[in-house]
């Protein structure tokens, strides 16, 4: 059995990176989405509410499980039994820290393989820090984020700012 290790901040989760989600659970016989849970950016979403939010994104998705990590990325891939990790590649923006990291962690863990997927070009442009960006902001966020999770982000940015309103 093929399982693989789709790992991320997931910020929230966005409309990006649930096509890489439904797009590696095709390759893959399991596909389990992880969570960093200490980060150095700051996470707005908590660990449980980032964890909640793909929850709630990928119903449907049989082989897909999500599950959280601290401490080193490739530890948890082989605590997991797992032999690959998935990332979304959008832009040559994206390619010199992605590129760093899965040569480290290929010279931490040789036998682990890090395999790129090209984001879809609609979404290209679309980040966490956007999508938050947009909502505190009070702009649309349809298309951006799974229609199932877009009013739990609004909730949480309006709690916020302390307003109370749809987007
Ligand atoms: O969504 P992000 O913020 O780009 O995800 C980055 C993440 C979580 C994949 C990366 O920071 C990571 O793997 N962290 C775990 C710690 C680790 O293994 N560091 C060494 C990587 S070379």
């Amino acid at each position: 059995m093929k399982i693989a290790v789709y790992p991320g901040s997931f910020d929230p989760i966005t409309n990006g990176h649930l096509d890489i989600i439904q797009r590696s659970s095709r390759v893959f016989d399991r596909l389990i989405v992880a969570v960093v849970k200490n980060h150095n950016k700051k996470p707005l979403f908590t660990i449980e509410e980032r964890v909640s939010l793909i929850e709630k994104s990928i119903g449907g998705l049989t082989n897909v499980e999500v599950d959280r990590f601290e401490g080193l990325l490739v530890d948890f891939v082989s605590a997991k039994g797992a032999t690959v990790i998935v990332k979304g590649l959008r832009a040559m923006s994206d390619f010199e820290y992605e590129f760093q990291m899965a040569l480290l962690n290929r010279k931490l863990q040789p036998d682990i393989e890090t395999i790129f997927m090209m984001t879809n070009y609609k979404y290209s442009y679309l980040s966490s820090s956007m999508v938050k960006e947009i909502a505190a902001l009070e702009g649309s966020i349809v298309d951006l984020v799974p229609e199932t999770i877009r009013q739990d982000i609004i909730n949480k940015l309006c709690t916020k700012s302390g307003g109370d309103s749809e987007i």
